[in-house]
């Protein structure tokens, strides 16, 4: 009968490589917490994980091939807040997270960091307010495209200060990153998991990080609080989905693999480097993801409509 090949499907899986979708350009933030649990992840599922990047308009390309994709297991996605803010910042977005993904779980909250060009003058955050508001028409803003984390924070980041700046969009913020190195662009806020090599190796000047508190891998950087904009707090967390309809044993077996993946050695002592670390176990499930995902979309929406941003 049907069920009972159903359930066979189910008893097999997986029995092929995994594709998990980024929806950005290699070499960025998501793609390396991405390749980092998905190696482990893959070594508890017996497969092959593939890690395809997708990127453009602000991850939303990307999130909308997952969300039509098939719901046999073998398509998923890791994606980060832009989820939940997407749907307010386009008019018109052709998937629905809520009803057309199935939540795995959450993985990770990343910190961001505000970092620019070598020679960029401004020597600390207070100056840098400064320095963009007496030069707005000349100085350039890296993101990711709109709905991108990297968008969320220089959103903030204008509203917070009073100023709008020409924003330069790329398919992820590894690209941005390399122009920010070169000098094509002048500043941007983007994840630990991608600026803290670049801040280590003095590639790149830092003014503060976006959490609360400080962040242990990078000491010397002072919070938004600690550089006078009191309130600012942004941090970046991460999620791993699959098509809506994905069988519940499917996901069952994905969430286990999830879980195992955090509590890796190798992956907590890369995360630690980066200024990051896994969910506790309780968040890495598809309720918590689920509740968290509808939390989000409901607390930004708001934000959203005041800063006036809107992309077709
Ligand atoms: C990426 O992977 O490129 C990023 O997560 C981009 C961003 O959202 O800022």
């Amino acid at each position: 009968t049907a069920s009972l090949a159903f359930a066979a499907v189910a008893q097999d899986y997986p029995n092929r490589a995994i594709t998990i979708t980024v929806p950005f350009a290699a070499g960025g933030p998501t793609d390396t917490v991405t390749r980092l649990v998905g190696q482990s992840m893959s070594k508890t599922l017996g497969q092959p994980i593939i890690v395809e990047n997708v990127g453009g308009a602000g991850g939303t390309i990307g999130v909308e091939k997952v969300a039509r994709g098939k719901p046999d297991g073998y398509t998923l996605l890791l994606m980060h807040i832009g989820i939940s803010t997407s749907p307010s910042l386009y008019r018109a977005l052709r998937y629905d997270p809520v009803k057309d993904l199935e939540p795995i779980g959450l993985v990770t909250d990343v910190p961001m960091t505000f970092v620019a060009k070598k020679d960029f003058p401004p020597k600390d955050m207070k100056e840098l307010i400064a320095y963009v508001k007496a030069n707005k028409d000349k100085v350039t803003y890296a993101n990711a495209g709109v709905g991108a984390a990297s968008h969320l924070c220089g959103m903030l980041f204008m509203s917070a200060v009073g100023v709008e700046l020409t924003t330069v969009p790329y398919k992820g913020t590894g690209p941005a990153m390399t122009d920010l190195m070169g000098g094509q662009v002048d500043f941007m806020c983007d994840q630990t998991t991608n600026t803290t090599p670049q801040i280590k190796g003095g590639k790149v000047k830092a003014y503060a990080v976006t959490t609360k508190t400080r962040v242990a891998s990078l000491p010397d950087l002072p919070t938004m609080q600690e550089s006078g904009l009191a309130g600012f707090e942004v941090g970046i967390w991460h999620g791993i989905w699959a098509p809506k309809g994905t069988p519940k044993p499917i996901i069952d077996k994905l969430v286990a693999a999830l879980q195992t993946a955090l509590k890796d050695p190798n992956v907590i002592a890369k995360f630690a480097e980066l200024g990051t670390e896994p969910v506790s176990q309780p968040r890495a499930t598809p309720g918590a993801l689920d509740a968290h995902l509808k939390s989000e979309i409901a607390k930004w929406a708001p934000i959203i409509k005041k800063a006036g941003i809107y992309a077709d």
